[in-house]
């Protein structure tokens, strides 16, 4: 089966109090993963350390950056590079956001080069795509993900894109507390899983996990992930609560 993957994204928010409270309370909630189920904690710069810490070697826990620069030293000031994270030992980087992209300028070459930068240092991304409510009003949202899949990843061959993770995350179902529905969600992941086949081929495409992100909550988790081409969630607010996401990670496809 495909990893199944529930993922934190904190985004910008926790004191470092708060956020190591959060990370014990998930490592305490006695949480029994199955082999192809993985959790990423998608966490703030300042707190990789102290959560990297104190997940230790605990098997399919990962660590994500949100963001990372496009090169690997320099006179950049305030930037955190690929190198920065490894040191750390984090193992994923969270890359084209729509807060990113849309807040910071982050453009599609920008983001064909941090994943670039991050797969030939052999840090994980997950690579976020999805539509305004514009674009998904005008019924144009598959070309809208298909090119934001084609200018950042199919420069990339097939080595390097076997088990990458994409999240699909609807612009207009993000802190919405409005989710695509099961229908919605399907029939995307489906298309994103098209495209790659059509690109990379069939071995490729069932190889890729397609997360989706945008207002995941512990009540509708379970049915969102047990559509088929659902791999999981990239979860916003609902990760800052342990009780939530604990329930969002049991509701991961077995
Ligand atoms: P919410 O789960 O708060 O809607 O955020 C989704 C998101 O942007 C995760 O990256």
């Amino acid at each position: 089966m495909r990893k199944q993957i529930a993922a934190a994204n904190w985004k910008m928010n926790l004191t470092v109090q708060q956020a190591g409270a959060l990370t014990d309370e998930l490592m305490n909630a006695g949480l029994q993963l199955g082999t192809d189920q993985e959790v990423i904690l998608g966490v703030p710069f300042p707190y990789l350390s102290l959560v990297r810490g104190k997940l230790g070697d605990t098997p399919q826990f990962y660590v994500a950056a949100q963001n990372c620069h496009t090169q690997k030293s320099g006179a950049y000031t305030g930037e955190v590079s690929v190198d920065m994270l490894q040191s750390l030992e984090v193992s994923h980087v969270i890359l084209g956001h729509s807060e990113r992209r849309e807040y910071f300028n982050e453009s599609p070459k920008m983001l064909a080069d941090k994943v670039d930068i991050c797969l030939a240092s052999g840090l994980k991304p997950v690579f976020c795509c999805g539509e305004p409510l514009a674009i998904r009003e005008s019924g144009t949202e598959n070309a809208y993900v298909e090119a934001q899949l084609r200018e950042s990843l199919f420069h990339l061959g097939v080595e390097q894109l076997t088990g990458f993770i994409i999240a699909y995350e609807p612009i207009w179902a993000i802190g919405t507390g409005k989710t695509a529905t099961n229908e919605q969600a399907q029939q995307m992941h489906a298309h994103i899983r098209q495209v790659m086949r059509n690109q990379y081929g069939e071995a490729l495409a069932n190889s890729i996990s397609i997360l989706y992100g945008g207002s995941v909550k512990a009540g509708n988790a379970a049915e969102i992930f047990a559509q088929p081409d659902v791999d999981g969630g990239l979860v916003g607010g609902a990760s800052l609560v342990a009780v939530d996401f604990t329930a969002i990670i049991r509701g991961l496809k077995k």
